[in-house]
C-alpha cells in the first residue's frame, strides 16, 4: 500500500501526495476543509484505500460534499464512484463539457457541470471553474479557482517528476520543461497540444492573479504567479509545436 504524505499548504488546504516510484511521479490530491468539504482529484481507483485513510485524518470522509477534477482521466476521476458511495451527499463537480460528454454516464450521480458564470460556495470558500479545452489535454479540461484565497487547482499544468517538496517558492518552469522533454521521448509523447489558443488561455489564468498553484504532479507553488502561465505557454510551444 502506498503511503500518503499530508501537508497543509495553506490554511484548510491539504495536499495528499502519493509518490509512485515506478513513474518517479507524485499524484497529488487536494482537500479543502470547509463547511462543505471539497476534494480536487478523486484519484486512481487503486489509490482509493490509501487516499480515504488520508482524508479520514482530516475530515470524516462521509461528510465530503464536492469531488472536482480537471479532465476525464483515471488519475483525476478513477475513484469518483468510490467517493460518491462513501459520501452520500457528495456531488461530482467538473466543466459543463465534462458533464455532458462523459461524466453523467460514468458517475452514479449527476455532476454539477460548471461554466465560468457559476459560483460554488462551500462556506468560507468560493469557486469558479474556467474552461481550458485541450489544456493540458482533453476537450473537457478546466481549472478550478478558489477566489477568496486565490488558489488555482491546475491539474497537470506545471507537472514535474520526483518525490519533491510539498510547496516551492522557486521556479516551476525549469522542472516542467525537463519533464516535458523526458515524456516526449517515451510512449506518452504528444500528450499536450500547442494551438493558437494555448497562450490566450494561459494568459487568462494569469489574469486571475493566483497566489497558490495546486499542482497535481510535483510541488505546489506559492508566491507571485504572474509570469508563470506565460512561461508555461513558452515551454509548451517549445516542446509540442512541431
Ligand atoms: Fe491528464
Ligand atoms: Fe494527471
Amino acid at each position: 500500500m502506498n503511503t500518503t504524505a499530508i501537508y497543509e499548504i495553506a490554511p484548510d488546504l491539504f495536499r495528499l501526495s502519493i509518490y509512485v516510484r515506478d513513474f518517479d511521479m507524485q499524484f497529488n490530491h487536494f482537500l479543502v476543509r470547509d463547511e462543505e468539504p471539497l476534494l480536487f482529484h478523486a484519484g486512481f481507483k487503486g489509490m482509493f484505500p490509501a487516499l480515504r485513510e488520508a482524508v479520514a485524518k482530516i475530515i470524516d470522509p462521509a461528510k465530503l460534499r464536492h469531488v472536482a477534477w480537471s479532465h476525464f482521466e483515471s488519475d483525476e476521476i478513477g475513484a469518483l464512484n468510490d467517493w460518491l458511495q462513501r459520501a452520500p451527499q457528495a456531488q461530482p463537480v467538473c466543466t459543463l463539457v465534462g458533464k455532458l460528454v462523459s461524466v453523467d454516464d460514468f458517475s452514479i450521480r449527476p455532476a454539477h457541470g460548471m461554466t465560468p458564470k457559476d459560483v460554488l460556495t462551500t462556506g468560507k470558500y468560493r469557486y469558479r471553474f474556467y474552461r481550458s479545452p485541450h489544456i493540458p489535454h482533453g476537450w473537457d479540461a478546466g481549472v478550478l479557482f478558489e477566489e477568496t484565497r486565490k488558489t488555482l487547482f491546475c491539474s497537470d499544468l506545471f507537472h514535474h517528476f520526483g518525490n519533491v517538496e510539498a510547496v516551492t517558492t522557486s521556479d516551476l518552469i525549469g522542472p516542467t520543461r525537463k519533464a516535458m522533454q523526458q515524456l516526449e521521448q517515451g510512449p506518452l509523447a504528444g500528450y499536450m497540444p500547442y494551438t493558437r489558443q494555448t497562450e490566450g488561455v494561459l494568459r487568462s489564468l494569469a489574469d486571475l492573479k493566483p497566489e497558490t498553484l495546486a499542482v497535481m504532479h510535483g510541488s505546489s507553488y506559492q508566491g507571485k504567479c504572474d509570469g508563470l502561465p506565460s512561461g508555461l505557454a513558452g515551454v509548451i510551444k517549445e516542446t509540442f509545436d512541431h
